[in-house]
C-alpha cells in the first residue's frame, strides 16, 4: 500500500456518520474518546479541526489537529483507526500524511501529541515517524514531540 492509497478528507455532511460509527476495540476505549465526542469538540471549541481517513473509498479512521497558542506546535489528537482496519499500516500512513500536509501549510514549530504509556500501538506508530517522548506529562498521558522536518530534528 502506498501513502497515496490513503487520503485525509474534511469531515462533511456526506461522511460525518461514517466517522461517528468508527469503533476501536474494547481494550482501546480507555485510550480515546468516542468519535462523536471529538467531532462535537471540534464543532464548538474553535481549536481543533477534524479530518477523516479514507481508504479504498471508505472512511476507516479519523484524526484532528490544532495549533498550541503557547508555543505554536501543531498538536495531533483523536487519532484512531476502526478496529476492522487496524494493523494494515493505515494509522502510520495517515499520520505521516497529516504531518506532511500540515508542515506544508505552515506547521513550522514542530508537532506534539500525547498517549497513554500503556498504548503500545500509539507509541510504535508515532516513534516510527520520529516522535520522541520529552518527559512532559499531560494528565495520565506522556507527551512526544517531533520537529517539522521528517528527520525529526528541531523538536
Ligand atoms: C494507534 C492506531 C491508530 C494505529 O493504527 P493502525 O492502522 O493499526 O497502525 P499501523 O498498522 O500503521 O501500525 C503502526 C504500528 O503500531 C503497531 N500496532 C498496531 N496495532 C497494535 C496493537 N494492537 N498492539 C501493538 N502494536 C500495534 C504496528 O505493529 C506498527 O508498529 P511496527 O511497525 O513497529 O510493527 C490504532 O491502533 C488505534 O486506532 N488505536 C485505538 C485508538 C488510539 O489509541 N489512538 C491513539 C491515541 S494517542
Amino acid at each position: 500500500m502506498t501513502r497515496d492509497a490513503i487520503s485525509l478528507v474534511p469531515v462533511d455532511r456526506d461522511n460525518w456518520r461514517e466517522v461517528v460509527d468508527l469503533e476501536v476495540t474494547p481494550e482501546q476505549r480507555a485510550f480515546v474518546a468516542p468519535p462523536a465526542r471529538y467531532l462535537t469538540m471540534c464543532a464548538y471549541d474553535g481549536v481543533w479541526t477534524p479530518l477523516a481517513i479514507r481508504f479504498e473509498g471508505r472512511i476507516v479512521g479519523m484524526l484532528m489537529w490544532a495549533i498550541d497558542p503557547d508555543d505554536g506546535a501543531c498538536c495531533l489528537g483523536g487519532v484512531l483507526v476502526d478496529r476492522r482496519w487496524q494493523r494494515r499500516g493505515i494509522g502510520r500512513r495517515a499520520v505521516e500524511h497529516a504531518l506532511a500536509r500540515l508542515a506544508e501549510h505552515g506547521a513550522t514549530s514542530g508537532f506534539a501529541l500525547s498517549y497513554h504509556p500503556d498504548n503500545q500501538a500509539a507509541r510504535r506508530t508515532y516513534a516510527a515517524l520520529g516522535f520522541a517522548e520529552t518527559g512532559e506529562v499531560e494528565g495520565d498521558e506522556v507527551v512526544a514531540r517531533r520537529g517539522p522536518a521528517s528527520d525529526g530534528t528541531d523538536a
